[in-house]
């Protein structure tokens, strides 16, 4: 990535990092535990690549000043954060570490990690409809919002993608199985950040080339994402490794191998990139990513 270009992704990681900070500064005593387990997790880092697409496609899609709707923006990584808060669960994938912090249950308890994966969602459609009622949003793009991301993360979405992975462990399953798994589980959201974006625009003509493009990028993400399981190292990533051999998940890496799994994620991430030439100023985000191809984290 060039150099600003880089600054380009700071600037945005600083803005999110800040409007997070924000969501969970009011701390009233009894409800405390759970608001500091919400910051906890919040605030402990990731790529903040969901906030980032929502952020990109408005500002491709024409808005001058996407930081304007950096709220809104957030709501896909407080949504993104409870979804990893409950992936760590003793009772789903039972890891110990996540964004190289134990994880939210080892912290806090599987009760509260429950219930601030449970109140991270919920916040999310607060601050979306907080934005329309402050005047930051237009009430119709709003709902069009709440619409897009309550459908991403729902049973044909996010939680569907869940329950297969959870329920294919140990089980064979074919290549069309996986890719419903993981278009579900992780592409719903990543598409929905992208659709966001063009939404906040009132660009609702680029909305399905924002789809084209983010149903590429999501299974190329997560198909690193089981690459990284098998060829990352733990002070790379913040969580562990070999978590989906020892829960028997059924895996690109396990279906395909590792060659074969980075060949089509090079394919799905050229695939992506192609769709991108839909949008004048893509440059940013093509190199974006590019570099998610090749990540480390
Ligand atoms: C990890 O997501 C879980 C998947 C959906 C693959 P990220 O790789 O975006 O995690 P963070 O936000 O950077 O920690
Ligand atoms: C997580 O997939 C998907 C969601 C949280 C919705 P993984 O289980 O592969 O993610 P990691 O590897 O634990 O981050
Ligand atoms: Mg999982
Ligand atoms: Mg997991
Ligand atoms: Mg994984």
């Amino acid at each position: 990535m060039n150099d600003m270009n880089k600054a380009k992704l700071d600037y945005y990681i600083e803005l999110v990092e800040e409007q997070l900070k924000k969501f969970t500064a009011s701390k009233p005593e009894l409800q405390g535990e759970v608001v500091k387990a919400m910051e906890y997790s919040l605030l402990a880092g990731g790529k903040r690549l969901r906030p980032i697409l929502v952020m990109e496609f408005a500002r491709m899609c024409g808005e001058k000043k996407p930081e304007k709707y950096i709220a809104a923006a957030c709501s896909v990584e407080l949504i993104h954060t409870y979804s990893l808060i409950h992936d760590d669960l003793p009772c789903m994938d039972n890891d110990d570490y996540r964004r190289g912090k134990p994880s939210c249950h080892k912290a806090f308890g599987e009760d509260i990690a429950l219930l601030a994966g449970d109140a991270l969602n919920s916040m999310a459609f607060e601050v979306i409809s907080d934005a329309a009622m402050a005047g930051d949003i237009p009430p119709e793009r709003a709902i069009m919002l709440v619409s897009v991301l309550s459908k991403a993360i729902g049973s044909d979405g996010m939680i569907g993608g869940q329950v297969i992975d959870l329920k294919t462990e140990g089980k064979d399953i074919d290549l069309e199985t996986l890719n419903v798994l993981q278009t579900c589980k992780t592409g719903a959201l990543i598409e929905a950040a992208c659709v966001m974006g063009a939404v906040l625009a009132g660009s609702f003509e680029a909305i399905p080339f924002a789809a084209d493009y983010a149903k590429a990028l999501g299974r190329a993400f997560q198909i690193v994402d089981d690459i990284l399981d098998v060829t990352g190292t733990f002070d790379e990533l913040g969580k562990p490794i070999g978590s989906d051999e020892e829960q028997h998940k059924n895996t690109y890496v396990t279906l395909l191998g590792l060659e074969r799994s980075q060949s089509i994620a090079k394919q799905l991430t050229v695939e992506a990139l192609g769709h991108l030439r839909y949008f004048e100023e893509h440059e940013f985000l093509s190199q974006l990513t590019e570099e998610l191809l090749t990540r480390r984290s």
